[in-house]
Order: structure tokens, then sequence, then C-alpha cells
């Protein structure tokens, strides 16, 4: 099978500094791929690289077959990459309806919406409150929501549980569950390694801008090397 996503040699940063030093990664159709490691790993820099926010890099990204890397970040978001940052994600004096209707680039644009409120059954009952006044996780599931209006083919998700309580965890992670059953692979940076890796397809686990592990989920859980590189906490 072809991979959506293939980065390759992908060196660079900010600076003078190199914060990733040589990223192999790639993501299947319909996978779920968890990205683990310390703080200050480099893993929201593996993102931003993929989006395009990245000032410095080298190596090659492609997406579905095309070379990305000296793309902007609209047509990176137009060929099909969703992206959901970690804050300011929703209009908070928009309603629901209205952060569903303003994104940008998306044709029939109330089916789409409806269809979101089938997937996110919670924010069908909110449809005309302002996004400011919903919960946390409400908040992230519109946040997902405006995401999908343009129906990616991948979605990258930077710590999508960081700012929930632990009972809104569990919630979040089943709706990241549903993404590959609507058409959308996973590329998900996550704290929550453990509960992140046992609903993800494979996992890399990054340690100062390398590829420390790489491999099934359900063996980087079992792994007790994994576990000392710092999935163990979670
Ligand atoms: N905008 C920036 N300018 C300069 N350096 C940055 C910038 N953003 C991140 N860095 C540095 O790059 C390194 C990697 O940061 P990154 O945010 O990718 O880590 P991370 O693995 O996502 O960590 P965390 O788990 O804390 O979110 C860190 O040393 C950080 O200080
Ligand atoms: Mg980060």
């Amino acid at each position: 099978m072809e991979a959506v996503l293939k980065m390759h040699d992908i060196t660079g940063g900010y600076g003078e500094v190199d914060i990733l030093k040589g990223i192999d990664l790639h993501v299947f159709p319909g996978d779920i791929v968890t990205i683990a490691g310390t703080n200050g790993a480099g893993k929201s820099t593996i993102i931003k690289a993929i989006m395009g926010l990245l000032p410095r890099v080298t190596g090659t990204i492609s997406f579905e077959g095309r070379d990305i890397l000296k793309g902007s970040v609209e047509s990176r978001l137009e060929q099909g990459i969703g992206y959901v940052p970690q804050v300011a994600n929703v209009f908070p004096s928009l309603t629901v309806h209205e952060n569903l209707l303003v994104v940008q680039g998306v044709r029939r644009q109330k089916e789409r919406a409806a269809s979101m409120y089938e997937m996110f059954p919670a924010l069908a009952g909110h449809r005309k409150r302002k996004a400011g006044l919903l919960s946390g996780g409400e908040r992230q599931q519109l946040a997902f929501a405006r995401a999908l209006m343009r129906e990616p083919k991948m979605m990258l998700l930077d710590e999508p549980s960081a700012a929930l309580s632990p009972a809104l965890v569990g919630e979040i992670f089943t709706y990241v569950e549903r993404l590959p059953k609507a058409g959308t692979a996973v590329l998900m940076v996550e704290q929550r390694a453990r509960q992140s890796l046992a609903i993800s397809h494979r996992g890399y686990i990054i340690d100062q801008g390398r590829v420390a592990m790489e491999g099934d989920a359900a063996d980087l859980l079992n792994d007790p090397a994994a576990a000392d590189l710092f999935i163990g906490k979670h």
C-alpha cells in the first residue's frame, strides 16, 4: 500500500540549530499513528514541518505521492492535510454552526455540517451556542469538526487531550478512533502515550530530534525499552 504521508531525512529547525536530525516517518491510509517522546524532543516540530510552519527544513515530504516540502501552508491544507492546533482552534464569539460554516474551501457546506453533527452529537444540541461557552471537551470536538469540514486525507493532532480533564480524555480518543472510518488517517502527538498507542496502529518515539524507536503500537506498548524512553508514565 502507498503511504499517504512519507517523510525522509527531515532535518531543520527555527534558527541555526537543528532540532530535527534526519526524521523518517510514514503514515498509511486509514492508520492512526502516535508520536511520543519526552518534552522538547521535537514532536511538535515534526508537525510544523509537515504543515510548512518550520522556517528551515531539508529532506523530502510527500503527501499522496506528491512532493509538498516547498508548498505553502494553504496548499498543504488544500491537498488534504487537516491540522488541529493546540490552542485558538475555534472562534469563541461565533456559534457552533457559524464556526463550521466559516471554514474556507468546503463544498456543500450545509451537508458537510450535517454530517459533522451526526459524528459529534454533542455539537448538534449546541448549534446556536457561542463556542466560547462550550465545555473543554465540546470545544475540542468543534475543533475536530472544523478540520474535518474539508474532508482531509490526514489529520495532524498536537496533543488533543492536553487541556482536558481525565474524564474527557477517553471521550476525545473515541473521536480520534472514528476518523479512519471517515476516510481520514491520523498522525497524533500525545503525552498520554499509553492511551494514545492503545488506539493506534503504529507509533514513533522521538528522542533529541531523532526517531529512537518505531513499530506496531502493540509492540511498543509491550516493550520495556520503550517504557524506559518515557511511555511508562501515563
Ligand atoms: N518557535 C521556536 N523557536 C525556537 N526554538 C523552538 C521553537 N519551538 C520549539 N523550539 C525548540 O525546539 C525544541 C523542540 O521543541 P518541540 O516543541 O518540537 O518539542 P516537543 O517534543 O513538542 O515538546 P513538548 O512535549 O514539551 O510539547 C525545544 O528545544 C524547543 O525549545
Ligand atoms: Mg509539543
